[in-house]
């Protein structure tokens, strides 16, 4: 059986840096034999999350929203392996990724019983000098938290700073570990 590896970008714009290394984390998973698919966030329609509890009676992700996260529940059920890349925006997780990530309370009906054992990648970018005065840290130490408490494995993160779009083209040394990051989550 194939390995599945989602991954989700989280930017809203073309020839994003977070995606470009997104990207070649996937190219990386499916030459290792995987079964993979990018998801870009920020072109799903993502409510909020209610803080309705509904999902508490209907079953884990049955949540009574009908937006786009109805079609991203099942297959994030499915997959071993996923990749949240995104940039950092005010020194933590940017909106597009914490919508999406509120909105995994409704597993919760179930324990998360679903993200157990899943093994995570992270990836980041940002315009400042390093990871520490760009905020990146903060949203690595939610993750930290976040993944610890769903018992998933974070098994790698990439960060790089990149100011203007495709900037990260440049960051040799940023790519290859987005792809051995890819090949490492599917192995
Ligand atoms: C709303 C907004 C907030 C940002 N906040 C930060 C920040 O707190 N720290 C930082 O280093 N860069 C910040 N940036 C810069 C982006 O993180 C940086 O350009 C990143 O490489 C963009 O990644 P992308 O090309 O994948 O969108 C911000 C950019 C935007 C648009």
């Amino acid at each position: 059986m194939k390995k599945k590896l989602l991954v989700f970008t989280g930017s809203p714009r073309r020839d994003s840096n977070s995606a470009i290394l997104a990207v070649e984390a996937a190219r990386a998973a499916r030459k290792a034999g995987a079964s993979v698919e990018v998801i870009n966030l920020s072109r799903l329609r993502v409510n909020p999350c209610r803080a309705c509890d509904r999902c508490r009676d209907r079953g884990p992700g049955q949540c009574v929203q009908k937006d786009d996260m109805k079609k991203i529940y099942p297959r994030l059920q499915q997959a071993e392996a996923i990749i949240l890349a995104h940039p950092v925006y005010w020194f933590t997780i940017n909106a597009q990724t914490k919508l999406f990530i509120d909105r995994w309370y409704a597993f919760g009906a179930d324990e998360y019983r679903c993200f157990k054992d899943k093994k995570v990648g992270l990836i980041l970018t940002y315009a400042d000098q390093d990871v520490f005065s760009s905020g990146g840290v903060n949203a690595l130490r939610a993750y930290q938290d976040i993944f610890s408490y769903l018992g998933a494995e974070i098994s790698g993160m990439v960060y790089a700073t990149s100011a203007g779009p495709g900037q990260v083209k440049k960051n040799k040394t940023a790519l290859k570990e987005a792809y051995n990051l890819g090949r490492e989550l599917v192995s």
